[in-house]
């Protein structure tokens, strides 16, 4: 199955990147408006084809994924158009509608690490995206009115995330740690707990009793959070977007 990329950027690139680490890369083509985009791209992935002409990319793939940035949507489809018969056309704009759009995909930037967690939206192909997405992370099929909120948890997660991991960084270095070491810490811990209901499938909240002595000091630092209305800006933050 021969895949086409419109857009190697953050998104598509990390698309890319993941499917050549699956084993891809001679199926893969990726186009970008910039020739430096290109070059990076194919140094870090040998075997993929890499060309600025978006119809030439388009003419022998199975499979077309837009990802380009929003605005350019219309405009690239118009220039493919003629190259797109029984071709199936994905997108991964976000709240970008499309009548020749065949399959809507919300994917994180984790695809290059083989662990984005991907929503699609239902639709006729919606199995063969699956399929294409599944090589790159977790997929989750989803009726439409869930695709912003996909988009909100695990597209901009990824940020929301990173932001929690700062934090606990900067507490780390104002007790002493170095940054790097702050870094490591956070991400193991993260990764710890992550992993805990992973393989034990407990509640968030059940976990935390394992770790909370009465009168203990983690339950001072959880009431802190609370008392900061930590819960409430996770949740206001993801709504935020849900317009
Ligand atoms: N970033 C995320 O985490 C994320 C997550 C989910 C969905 N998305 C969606 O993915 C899409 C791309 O976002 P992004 O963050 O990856 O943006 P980006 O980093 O700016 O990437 C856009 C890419 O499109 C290329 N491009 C621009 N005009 C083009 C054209 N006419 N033909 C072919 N390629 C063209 C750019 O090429 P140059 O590099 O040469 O300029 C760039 O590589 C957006 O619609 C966004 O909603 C992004």
């Amino acid at each position: 199955m021969k895949i086409t990329v419109i857009g190697g950027g953050n998104m598509g690139g990390a698309l890319v990147k993941g499917w050549a680490k699956a084993g891809m890369a001679s199926s893969l083509t990726v186009t970008a408006h910039t020739q430096q985009t290109l070059d990076r791209l194919v140094e870090t992935c040998p075997g993929i084809t890499a060309m600025l002409d978006n119809s030439r990319a388009v003419k022998d793939a199975d499979i077309v994924v837009l990802a380009v940035k929003p605005w350019l949507v219309e405009q690239v489809i118009a220039e493919i158009k003629p190259e797109l018969k029984g071709k199936l056309l994905v997108s991964v704009a976000a709240g970008v509608r499309h009548e020749r759009i065949d399959v809507y995909v919300m994917p994180n930037i984790a695809a290059e690490f083989g662990e984005s967690m991907t929503f699609i939206e239902e639709a006729a192909k919606a199995e063969t995206a699956v399929e294409l997405f599944g090589k790159v992370g977790q997929c989750k099929i989803v009726p439409q009115r869930l695709m912003n909120a996909g988009m909100m948890m695990a597209g901009c997660g990824i940020a929301y995330v990173m932001r929690f991991l700062r934090a606990m960084m900067e507490g780390g270095v104002e007790m002493g740690f170095y940054p790097d070491e702050a870094k490591t810490i956070a991400m193991q811990t993260m990764q710890g707990a992550v992993t805990m209901l992973r393989e034990t499938g407990l509640h968030p909240e059940a976990a935390i009793d394992k770790v909370t002595t009465p009168g203990g000091i983690t339950i001072k630092g959880l009431n802190e959070l609370d008392h900061a209305a930590f819960n409430s800006a996770v949740i206001r933050c993801l709504k935020a977007g849900m317009k």
